[in-house]
């Protein structure tokens, strides 16, 4: 049957039928290569065949390696939503990011894009047994469509896959076979037991089903992000285009088969004429495990494999990346450019906190990884705050570690004893009580935006019990003071009629209101006399757009001791 597209071999540039028997060139006998379309073809109608598709990866289907899309083996994968950090921006000063959830794919992860492929694949081939090794995600992913498939599934998992996930892929009906030993290994075992027994492999960037599954991303990314901003502001110089791209996309990386699938869509948009640039991609490591920033960091087109990986994001594990590194560092010095970028466990599960608490997106530390990428690089500013920016929030929580939520999450509320029955109502009162908000440090927000005292008040609602009182304008400010006498002051300095230094100024002069400490929040930049006539006042200064929640709390909570 004719196809719609073909292979290319990435080394000697044969070009061949697919077939998914035969991963390796017939030429050459290489592993890597890559689908090609007819997008000069395709781009004439391409837009026009969208109109009333819904909103999933098939949507997109004359671009993926499937002659009929098998809706019998669908899950509802792709159409996740785009959505406005408007917090997380606030906080860093960035007025455009948005964030790709990947957690609302059938298994709650990014993977389920190259296991709906990969499967619909491997059925139209009429393969009925395959082999994959995972640090989890993928195993589970490829289990629930491998069940719908009717295929069989050999899944090797390193025994570092939290528990609860090993026992959801074997929920599946899937093999399970723990390796003792790094992810590295286990694809070492996989393979020589897929080779033995001559069974099909998953071979992540070597796939062409992977690789075409993921760049559905870009697809989505653009098309969403031009909806939700309106198309590009086309200079009068180059061709108009339909779709928009970010400045950058940052995801959290292990072996880079996300990445590097999501630049091939980038690049495919272009071919297509639906857009006129490929975003800068910022790929994010953890620091136990980065063989990519090492070699990046370095200038090294190879990467140098970490043998024995130290993080406790076990899914972040690949010790050698091999050539799907060199060719992501190629493509992307080829296209627009890029930076790979470590961050420590501890930056990854507080932005995981932050992400959970500021914009109620309870992510994996995989995918937290990603966002504590994001903080770093916008301070070290390599991202500048005026950048469009989508993160990929790449899958979901798994059961939260103790030493991530800290103590003291909850409110112990003993029930009345059976001996106390006469008086239970009073004992469930008093009991009650233990979680009474009067005796909650009070707290007075200063600012004249609306959108300020809200962000202040969600990150100290969110991290600790305070009665928290708000003002709108300096006059307001020291009445409040004045009538119910706050524990601390979190203050604007410049608002319209009575600024904040003169707030100060009032409160020194009575008595009651001049030991209030102050934290100042401010967007202005001060002079060296403004400095001084803060001098004594106040207790701390922060910037506006560049303070995490966590800082202001650690703030708040040093000052009210
Ligand atoms: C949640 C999550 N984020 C990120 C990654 C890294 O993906 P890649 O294989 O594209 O490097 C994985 C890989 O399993 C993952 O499961
Ligand atoms: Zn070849």
């Amino acid at each position: 049957m004719a196809s719609h597209f073909s292979i290319r071999c990435l080394d000697c540039g044969t070009q061949t039928s697919y077939d998914a028997r035969r991963p390796q060139c017939p030429n050459c006998g290489g592993m890597w290569s890559e689908a090609i379309y007819d997008y000069a073809k395709l781009s004439k109608n391409f837009m026009t065949s969208l109109a009333g598709r819904p909103a999933d990866i098939w949507r997109y289907r004359e671009l993926l390696p499937i002659q009929e899309p098998n809706l019998d083996l669908s899950l509802g994968e792709g159409g996740t939503p785009l959505i406005r950090a408007t917090n997380l921006g606030m906080m860093l000063g960035c007025q455009a990011i948005f964030v790709k959830d990947e957690r609302q794919g059938p298994t709650a992860s990014f993977k389920d894009r190259q296991a709906a492929v990969t499967i619909a694949a491997l059925k139209e081939a009429g393969i009925s047994e395959m082999v994959v090794a995972s640090t989890g995600n993928v195993a589970i992913s490829y289990s629930a469509y491998a069940a719908r498939a009717g295929i069989k599934l050999w899944a090797f998992l390193t025994s570092l896959v939290p528990a609860a996930k090993m026992r959801e892929v074997a929920l599946y009906g899937t093999q399970v076979i723990k390796i003792t030993g790094s992810y590295d290994q286990a694809k070492l075992v996989a393979a020589e037991f897929a080779k033995s027994r001559r069974l099909y492999l998953d071979l992540g960037a070597r796939s062409i089903p992977c690789v075409e599954g993921m760049k559905t991303l870009a697809y989505e990314i653009s098309e969403q992000l031009t909806a939700l901003m309106g198309p590009p502001d086309n200079d009068t110089e180059s061709a108009t285009v339909p779709w928009r791209v970010p400045d950058w996309y940052i995801q959290s990386v292990s072996g880079g088969l996300g990445p590097y699938g999501i630049l091939k869509g980038f690049k495919e948009l272009e071919l297509l004429n639906l857009t006129d640039r490929i975003p800068k991609f910022a790929m994010v490591q953890a620091e136990g495990c980065a063989p990519m920033v090492h070699a990046w960091k370095q200038n090294k087109d190879t990467a140098q494999p970490v043998q024995s990986p130290n993080t406790l994001i076990h899914t972040l594990a690949t010790g050698d990346p091999g050539r799907t590194y060199t060719l992501l560092r190629e493509q992307l010095q080829n296209a627009s450019g890029g930076i790979f970028e470590s961050i420590t466990d501890e930056e990854a599960f507080r932005a995981m906190h932050f992400t959970a608490k500021m914009e109620g997106l309870s992510v994996e530390p995989a995918a937290a990884v990603a966002f504590a990428g994001v903080v770093k690089l916008l301070r070290a500013g390599q991202i500048k705050p005026s950048d469009v920016i989508v993160i990929n929030c790449t899958g979901h929580t798994t059961p939260i570690e103790r030493n991530i939520i800290g103590e003291g999450w909850a409110h112990k509320i003993v029930m009345p004893s059976e001996a106390m029955e006469e008086s239970s109502e009073e004992g469930l009162l008093a009991a009650l009580s233990k979680v009474g908000t009067d005796r909650f440090p009070r707290i007075a927000i200063v600012d004249d935006n609306a959108d300020v005292r809200r962000l202040i008040r969600r990150i100290l609602q969110s991290q600790g019990n305070y009665t928290l009182f708000e003002a709108i304008n300096g006059k307001e400010a020291v009445e409040l003071a004045r009538k119910e006498l706050p524990d601390l002051m979190i203050l604007d300095l410049m608002m319209p009629e009575m600024d904040g230094f003169s707030v100060m100024d009032a409160l020194q002069t009575n008595p009651a209101t001049a030991q209030i400490p102050i934290i100042v929040v401010t967007a202005k930049e001060l002079t060296p006399a403004e400095k001084s006539r803060l001098k004594g006042h106040i207790q701390s200064l922060m910037q506006k757009g560049d303070f995490m929640s966590d800082e202001l709390q650690d703030e708040v909570r040093a000052l009210l001791g």
